[in-house]
């Protein structure tokens, strides 16, 4: 059995740094987010801006929220329509179910998991493109379709920081993008987010909705500031976000190398020739899944069976939902899917060589028949919901 080493983005040193530059910062000494972000707040924003080569980042109190505030600003009001993948953690859509919109869930790709980049859209309607696992959507494609028509895009990057699609990254080619820094995910502050966009205006609102609209006079708003001791731990790691990312793509290509002989049996994850992909999480797709995932799991190897049950099969999202909704590929994909969530663990050698041998047992046994390794006799974990 294999005990992984889970993957740590933060240490106790890098946390007690970050605490004291807080508190002896004396442009700060302060912990929460002024009107508009504490120092450590701004200074994140440079940070990502200049990371992204993105005009502005707000940052926020969870990549959730900032879907709140982008929703707002893009004028999300009872009945709007938007357009999203069902295929997706619920906070991709919540916000905007919040505000009162009606969905049409589109169906996704059968390689990339992502919507299909041809939508119909029209005039004041709403685009909700997820980067699912870390793989762009069809950004540039919906941006276009979005601007073609009036509608505005909103681009869910929370799982897929410094992913490319046409050498610009997830979160900056719709008219905003979020990313989230929950405890899940590639850099983290345990939580926090950011709103990005190249649009002058949508920044001013977004700042203003951050901040209870009380500068603007005009519109509503809420809390959603960041701490200042949360974007000193985020700021910390944004730095050297390249390395974070390298590590995880390098695990992936790990992977890639262990699955790669059993390509009749099990498809490693598609990458666009337009893009990169930042590994979130390791999708694969297997032509007989119960066969072979119990087994992996039984040997220590962390894979979960499916992603999410649909968006659309979820009561709070049932009422709202475009009653000529269907997702086919969806549905097919779901049953053939499993994944290893890639920013959570972080194997030794010594663990990749097992890992590599069980790889061989199990999925070489059922090429050639061989004797498998013994097992254990409980296997722990289906699928284990929405990260
Ligand atoms: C695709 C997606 N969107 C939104 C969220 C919400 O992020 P947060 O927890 O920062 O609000 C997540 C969280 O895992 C996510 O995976």
């Amino acid at each position: 059995m294999i005990n992984l080493a889970p993957y740590t983005p933060t240490n106790a040193g890098m946390l007690s740094q970050a605490a004291w530059r807080v508190g002896n910062n004396s442009l700060s000494g302060y912990l929460g987010g002024k009107q508009h972000g504490g120092y450590f707040c701004e200074q994140l924003e440079r940070i990502i801006e200049e990371k992204l080569k993105v005009r502005h980042a707000i940052v926020v109190n969870s990549a959730t929220t900032g879907l709140l505030a982008a929703c707002a600003v893009a004028g999300c009001v009872p009945g709007s329509m938007v357009h999203s993948t069902a295929y997706t953690m619920s906070g991709t859509a919540a916000p905007a179910g919040l505000l009162g919109a009606k969905f049409q869930w589109n169906d996704i790709e059968d390689k990339t998991f992502n919507m299909d980049g041809v939508i119909s859209l029209k005039k004041g309607d709403i685009v909700i493109a997820t980067s699912i696992f870390g793989h762009p959507a069809n950004l540039h494609q919906l941006r276009n379709q979005s601007d073609l028509c009036g509608a505005i895009m909103i681009e869910d990057a929370a799982q897929s920081i410094m992913a490319m699609e046409l050498g610009r990254y997830a979160g900056t080619v719709g008219h905003m993008g979020i990313l989230s820094f929950n405890v899940h995910k590639h850099i983290h502050g345990g939580e926090g987010g950011a709103v990005l966009t190249n649009d002058d205006g949508f920044a001013y609102l977004l700042r203003e909705f951050r901040n209870h609209g009380e500068l603007s006079h005009g519109s509503f708003g809420l809390n959603l500031r960041m701490t200042e001791i949360t974007a000193a731990i985020i700021s910390e790691q944004f730095v050297k976000v390249e390395n974070y990312v390298a590590s995880r793509r390098e695990l992936a290509e790990f992977f890639n190398e262990c699955f790669k002989p059993y390509s009749d049996q099990v498809s490693i994850p598609h990458v666009r020739e337009t893009c990169t992909h930042s590994y979130y999480v390791y999708a694969l797709k297997f032509k007989d899944r119960k066969k072979i995932t119990p087994l992996l799991r039984k040997h220590g190897i962390p894979i979960y069976d499916g992603y999410v049950n649909p968006l659309y099969n979820l009561p709070a999202f049932k009422s709202r939902t475009i009653v000529s909704t269907k997702c086919p590929v969806l549905e097919r994909v779901d049953k053939e899917l499993a994944f290893i969530e890639i920013c959570g663990i972080n194997p030794i050698q010594a663990q990749r060589i097992q890992i590599r041998e069980v790889i061989d047992e199990v999925l070489g046994s059922n090429q050639n028949e061989r004797k498998i390794l013994p097992v254990r006799e409980k296997d722990t974990s289906e699928g284990q919901g929405a990260i």
